[in-house]
């Protein structure tokens, strides 16, 4: 067989069709898939030439093309869209400071406005921006407080909708001790409003012991450092969960786990992530990710799938090496960014098809035996990440800020980029791969896609498709019964060996989703892309549990949703993407 052969589900067509493809001034398509990743292998491969002047190009142009035309790999979306392009902006996730002052609130919204233009998506952190109410000298006037501004981001984001390749996203943390913090949970409780923001909040270790003490809390006035007001930690952190309860918003951020991992601490702290919050970054900084899909990492022998530990180490290898190219392949947005990437050169490798690759395996997601692989999975990835950017470092020497990093300070590994390793919601990639996103669970065994086309496109998990017919159980009322609900649990004829390996987001309890999300931030730098799934009926008083729980167990942040809990239920993510 071809090994260079790209097969393409009919949904990964129509998604490159419909934003990622070259087209011409008319609007007409003028390359295929196949010229895509062509396009963006040569660009990425010739950066091999900066760091060797007789480097076989030709030969890793071959090889990066094959890594995605296999679908074992994708990087971020904005590297397929605009590698080799005019724009040649390849990075996804960004963050950007924002001052407490009018100029310096506008300066942020010009420059979040370049990124979303060129296909990356912004977050920030709104806390030094003084309270509602506060002085204004210059006018006497009185502040409007971090809310109002950020309807002015999501205005400009609305505006620019990154010239059509993708809906702009952003993400706006705030400390749990300012001022506003009521105004900010509840920012998001009306449907419709801020919908070009996922917003959370930054939770401290000291409010947190203040939660479990039942302790007094302050609130502070960024401007003044003055004590505006104590609250009680308890009455804050219920007001947060009922408001995630509600809707699903505020998610929350671990901000002193996020920032006992930073990895470069003398320049600065991290106070935001990327808008699905699996990227913490500085002040000006921004990431490429990218994904191996772990489904295609297995041999089929005797009948049965096995785990191909040797591919996926060739695999990560690859694409360490790729994702380091990204970095001085793209055309930064901004000079202070460009400064920052590429004195740190994080880069974000993560898994999708995760949930697949379990189906595969033969292994219930929610049960004790997933959460003994899942540990091995991901430490032996994050191992072998570690490795390849080790011996990229050998070739091409530490990341510039190696020694301001806490690797030279503790005398450890020299690494080629600050971080390796993130794992990203997927949300379109995995439809391009054909697989199942990130490392959450089946969204459904059945379902329609209600985006991209209208009327929206039918599917059904290829493997229970399978295992469906094999087993004569395949029918068009079952597939009517599928669609329906979603899951396959409650269909009384359909065997229990079968349901239990095939069950979905919401047949999983939080306890199950919050274990996965914890083992793999263990072994992952940056941070994990998880939805935790509620049912209906759950109380906030579950979702407390939950919260407490994700907190406990390391998690860097959470982020939860209970089923119906919002009027438009956009597939399983929080980004239109
Ligand atoms: O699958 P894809 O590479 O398109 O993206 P993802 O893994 O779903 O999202 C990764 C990151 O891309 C997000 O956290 C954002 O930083 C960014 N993104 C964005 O800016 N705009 C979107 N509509 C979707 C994602």
């Amino acid at each position: 067989m071809n090994k260079n052969i790209l097969f393409l589900s009919p949904n990964a067509k129509l998604t490159l069709e419909k934003r990622y493809l070259k087209r011409n001034v008319l609007g007409k398509i003028i390359e295929s898939p196949e010229d895509m990743f062509r396009r963006v292998a040569k660009n990425i491969a010739s950066v091999d030439l900066i760091y060797n002047k007789k480097a076989d190009i030709v030969s890793m142009e071959e090889e990066f093309y094959h890594l995605m035309t296999s679908l074992q790999f994708l990087p971020n979306s904005p590297a397929l869209m605009n590698a080799g392009r005019h724009l040649q902006q390849l990075l996804a996730c960004f963050v950007l400071p924002v001052e407490d002052s009018i100029e310096g609130i506008f300066d942020t919204v010009k420059q979040a406005a370049l990124i979303h233009k060129s296909g990356g998506g912004t977050g920030f952190s709104f806390s030094r921006i003084r309270p509602k109410n506060d002085i204004v000298s210059a006018s006497c006037g009185m502040a409007s407080g971090p809310v109002s501004f950020m309807k002015v981001f999501n205005e400009a984001t609305e505006a620019i909708n990154q010239g059509g390749f993708r809906r702009g996203a952003n993400m706006a943390a705030l400390n749990v001790n300012h001022p506003d913090i009521f105004d900010f949970i509840h920012a998001k409780n009306t449907e419709g409003v801020l919908t070009n923001f996922n917003i959370s909040v930054g939770i401290t270790n000291a409010f947190m012991e203040a939660v479990e003490n039942d302790a007094p809390f302050p609130l502070i006035n960024p401007r003044t450092k003055l004590v505006v007001k104590t609250i009680r930690a308890k009455v804050l952190f219920q007001e947060i969960v009922q408001s995630a309860w509600k809707n699903g918003e505020p998610g929350v951020l671990f901000i002193d786990a996020i920032n006992a991992a930073n990895p470069t601490p003398l320049l600065g702290s991290i106070e935001g992530t990327n808008p699905c919050g699996e990227q913490p970054l500085l002040p000006y900084e921004a990431c490429v990710l990218g994904s191996v899909n772990v489904s295609q990492m297995t041999t089929y022998k005797n009948d049965h799938y096995e785990m191909n530990w040797h591919t996926l180490e060739k695999t990560i290898h690859l694409a360490v090496h790729f994702l380091d190219n990204v970095i001085d392949a793209t055309k930064h947005p901004l000079p202070q960014i460009e400064v920052l990437t590429k004195g740190n050169r994080k880069i974000g490798l993560g898994i999708m098809g995760f949930a697949d690759l379990l189906i595969k395996l033969n292994i219930p997601y929610n049960s004790e035996e997933a959460m003994r692989f899942t540990d091995k999975l991901l430490r032996f990835f994050s191992g072998k990440a570690n490795e390849a950017s080790e011996r990229l470092a050998s070739e091409r020497g530490m990341f510039p800020n190696y020694e301001k990093s806490i690797y030279a300070r503790q005398n450890g590994p020299k690494y080629r980029n600050a971080t390796r390793t993130t794992i990203a919601p997927t949300g379109t990639i995995s439809i391009i791969a054909n697989c199942s996103s990130g490392i959450e669970p089946l969204f459904a065994i059945a379902y329609t896609r209600n985006v991209l086309v209208e009327g929206g496109l039918p599917e059904i998990h290829p493997f229970f498709e399978n295992v469906a017919k094999k087993r004569g159980l395949y029918t068009d009322k079952l597939l009517a019964e599928v669609k329906r609900e979603g899951s396959i649990q409650n269909i009384a004829y359909i065997p229990d060996d079968i349901k239990r390996i095939f069950t979905t987001a919401r047949d999983i309890s939080p306890e199950y989703h919050v274990k996965i999300q914890s083992i793999c931030q263990k072994y992952i730098d940056n941070a994990v892309s998880k939805t935790i799934n509620f049912p209906k009926e759950s109380t906030a008083e579950d979702v407390e549990k939950v919260f407490l729980l994700a907190y406990r167990s390391g998690c860097k942040g959470i982020t939860i949703y209970r089923d119906k809990s919002r009027m438009s239920q956009a597939l399983s993510f929080e980004c239109a993407c």
